[in-house]
């Protein structure tokens, strides 16, 4: 009791002395230019028709496949001008159905667009295996309050909590690999996108895919998927410019809302007001990297029982910049190794996937007004060729505790690069970072770190407070300054902290992560038991 009392005394001690930092430093912040995104709206080539598939002889029973029905109301839509597609209450099931320019379709509530379980029920060539299909598409949609669902679950070989075993269509070369299924929603080269008031459930593969999509707007519908399920991700964006994910409840197995790049840059992402929950990463850029991702914004999410929080994951030489993270509360787990993520919360990694492959850069990310409670610690890590610079933290608040059994001690580098390393597990975890944040030629940085950990119910609690007068890496010639440590002051003194072992000193330990991060107004809560050894820890200790 009496340590509990104290820890929050020092909370607010801390919230105090910091209150003016935070202003001056949140004055300092601009937010990235991605909520200047224009909205889509629906342009018709004439009057808006509306057309009912069962019209043309849909029969929406469930057991007889629909989609010579549904593709023609779409044809005759699209050559009136454009207009709506009605789906009245009912189960169509159908094989690919292709959208066309100036077509919403209305899935109205009690029908359900089912996707087709067999190989022949999609195109030949893999890239065009979806359920819906928009290409080269202008002014496209879908809504109605209905779903859209591609029976995933008629897909498991053997259902497993750890992780599901799937079928593969790898059998006539279309599509290698143990990943050959159908995704449910695609939009591919497509302009003025929108997609709304329904739900998309349960994918084989990728739930709603845009490729080289500009313009594309995405709000307050929903996606589910299996949680076992491997692949079944929410929302990936290839390739595509302004796109505004914005009140969305995504639940799925695997990723929830993944940018990648794959022949062009990404630029003008925002997601928004949303909730998610899946058994790998929340929000992954990568790890398909080959080209830029620059003016990101996630902010207000809920990100629950997931296996990983905010993740970078590049690994093919695309540089990235510019990406905030706001507002953002996160709870991380450990869930069975299969899956990528190691409850990290935070994890920003840049490494190449093979030898083949170049390094990008990660750069001006902010990370401000986090929450989280995590199983694991952050984890950023640069490569000698791929640089993390000017990284900021600001009213970070990461609590640490373990609640499930599964083994920790496994750092996760894959794809690719080192693949899963054994390592201890680390509150900040941080390789090859460069470059403090530029601020003010006067700053304080202050780290506060207190820790508890749980032996036979006593309960530990420590802090530390480091000033930094001035962080001189500028180059102006201050002779306090030390080539590798900058201006650190008062850091020499012997090691308190035992979360901090291997150095002599706070300094050895410190100097190294504070030189190459803000971390300000950061505070780390661990709670740890007695398979969990929380630490700094740096490259060089490797
Ligand atoms: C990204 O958004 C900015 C600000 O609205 C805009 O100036 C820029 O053209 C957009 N980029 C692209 C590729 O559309
Ligand atoms: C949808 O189905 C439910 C349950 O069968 C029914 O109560 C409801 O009226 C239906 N709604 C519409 C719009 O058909
Ligand atoms: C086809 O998929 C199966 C099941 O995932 C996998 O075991 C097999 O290696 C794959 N074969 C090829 C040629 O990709
Ligand atoms: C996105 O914007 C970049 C920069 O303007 C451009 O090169 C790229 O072709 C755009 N992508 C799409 C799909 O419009
Ligand atoms: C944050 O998102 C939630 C939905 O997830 C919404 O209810 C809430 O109003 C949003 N908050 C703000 C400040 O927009
Ligand atoms: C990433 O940035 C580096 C350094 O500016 C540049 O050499 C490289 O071409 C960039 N990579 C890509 C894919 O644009
Ligand atoms: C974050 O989420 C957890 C669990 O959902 C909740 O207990 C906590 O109050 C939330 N914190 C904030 C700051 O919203
Ligand atoms: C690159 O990796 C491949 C496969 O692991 C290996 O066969 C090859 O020898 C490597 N090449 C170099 C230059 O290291
Ligand atoms: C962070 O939270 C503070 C306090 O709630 C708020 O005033 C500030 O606007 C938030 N910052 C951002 C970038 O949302
Ligand atoms: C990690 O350690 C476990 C046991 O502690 C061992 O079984 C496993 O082989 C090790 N993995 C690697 C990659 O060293």
């Amino acid at each position: 009791m009496t340590a509990g009392i104290r820890t929050v005394s020092l909370r607010f001690h801390y919230y105090v002395a910091l209150s003016t930092l935070i202003f001056i430093i949140c004055t300092q912040t601009e937010s990235h230019a991605s909520s200047h995104i224009t909205l889509p709206s629906i342009r018709y080539r004439s009057q808006p028709v509306t057309i009912s598939v069962a019209d043309h002889g849909a029969t929406g029973g469930g057991v007889h496949y629909d989609t010579e029905s549904i593709q023609s109301a779409i044809d005759a839509c699209w050559s009136a001008g454009g207009g709506r597609v009605v789906f009245p209450p009912g189960k169509y099931l159908t094989a690919t159905v292709f959208l066309k320019s100036g077509v919403v379709l209305e899935v109205q509530k009690n029908a359900t667009i089912l996707g087709g379980t067999r190989l022949e029920d999609y195109p030949a060539e893999q890239s065009r295996w979806y359920v819906v299909l928009a290409e080269d598409a202008e002014d496209v949609g879908i809504t109605g309050g209905g779903e859209i669902n591609g029976q995933g679950l008629e897909f498991v070989v053997r259902f497993d909590e750890r992780k599901n075993v799937m079928v593969s269509w790898n059998q006539t070369g279309a599509c290698s690999g143990d990943e050959c299924r159908p995704r449910l929603v695609g939009f591919i080269r497509s302009r003025n996108v929108r997609v709304w008031d329904v739900h998309l459930n349960e994918p084989a593969y990728w739930c709603l895919h845009l490729v080289q999509c500009d313009n594309t707007y995405i709000h307050d519908m929903s996606i589910y998927g299996d949680f076992n399920t491997p692949n079944n991700d929410g929302i990936d964006i290839d390739d595509s410019n302004n796109t505004v994910i914005t009140r969305c409840n995504i639940n799925t197995g695997d990723d929830a809302i993944c940018p990648k790049t794959y022949d062009g840059p990404l630029y003008n992402l925002t997601a928004t007001n949303s909730w998610i929950r899946t058994k790998s990463s929340a929000i992954k850029l990568g790890s398909a990297s080959w080209f830029e991702f620059k003016g990101l914004l996630f902010n207000n999410i809920t990100i629950v029982d997931s296996h990983r929080g905010l993740g970078l994951q590049i690994r093919d030489g695309g540089n990235v910049s510019d990406i905030t993270f706001s507002n953002i509360n996160i709870t991380t787990r450990y869930y069975d190794p299969s899956w990528w993520g190691r409850a990290e919360p935070i994890y920003v990694t840049t490494c190449p996937r093979d030898n083949t492959s170049s390094t990008g850069s990660i750069s001006n990310l902010l990370f401000v007004n986090i929450t989280a409670t995590s199983e694991n610690g952050v984890f950023l890590s640069g490569s000698k060729s791929g640089r993390l610079s000017n990284l900021k933290f600001l009213n970070v608040d990461l609590n640490y505790k373990r609640w499930t059994s599964y083994d920790d001690g496994l750092v996760d580098y894959r794809p690719g690069c080192q693949g899963l390393v054994n390592r201890s597990s680390a509150g900040f975890m941080m390789e090859h970072i460069v470059e403090v944040a530029p601020l003010a030629t006067t700053m304080v940085v202050v780290v506060s770190w207190w820790g508890q950990q749980l032996v036979d119910g006593v309960v530990v609690v420590l802090w530390t407070a480091l000033r930094l007068a001035k962080d001189d890496d500028d180059g102006d010639g201050d002779k306090d300054d030390d080539d590798d440590a900058g201006a650190l002051k008062d850091l020499a003194k012997p090691n308190i902290n035992p979360w901090i072992p291997g150095a002599s000193n706070r300094r050895e330990q410190l100097n190294w992560a504070l030189q190459r991060l803000s971390i300000r107004n950061a505070q780390a809560h661990i709670f740890t038991g007695p398979n969990c050894a929380l630490r700094f820890s740096s490259t060089k200790q490797f």
